[in-house]
């Protein structure tokens, strides 16, 4: 049976490749998620992934990756810097998880140099794009 992950992209994320392209990049959403389902077929992972602008279904989705997920790959968007709850649901459900963001947040606002949500991840990727969620898919498989 292959293994299986959780990955969430957070708000605004749908609009990758449109959206701020000279921060976040050329590549869609689709295309990025295309890339790591592929990536992930080949190491035997089977991979979930779910796109939210609303905080309460990535917090359901966090919730629901209990019981069979062995690991979360999350990019929380803005929710990264204040959300509280969502940070409680990572610890809540116990299971592996790491933050990944596109861009350099430390070389950005102030504002965004501050994670809520990764003390309740085992680690935090930024600013190498969609390469940073298929190094935490690889992160997750082998450690
Ligand atoms: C982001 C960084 C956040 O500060 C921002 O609000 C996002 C995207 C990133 O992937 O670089 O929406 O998480």
């Amino acid at each position: 049976m292959s293994s299986r992950y959780l990955v969430i992209h957070g708000p605004n994320l749908n609009l990758l490749g449109e959206r701020e392209p000279e921060v976040y990049g050329p590549d869609s959403l689709d295309e990025i998620n295309r890339r790591l389902v592929s990536w992930a077929q080949n190491e035997g992972m089977e991979l979930r992934i779910v796109q939210s602008n609303h905080e309460g279904e990535i917090i359901d989705a966090i919730h629901g990756a209990r019981g069979w997920a062995e690991g979360i790959v999350i990019n929380p968007g803005a929710y990264t810097h204040y959300s509280y709850a969502i940070r409680d649901a990572l610890h809540a459900v116990a299971l592996p998880a790491i933050e990944v963001h596109l861009s350099n947040v430390h070389a950005r606002d102030e504002f965004r140099r501050r994670s809520v949500t990764a003390p309740a991840c085992r680690g935090q990727i930024c600013g190498l794009g969609w390469y940073g969620y298929r190094l935490a898919l690889e992160a997750l498989l082998r450690g």
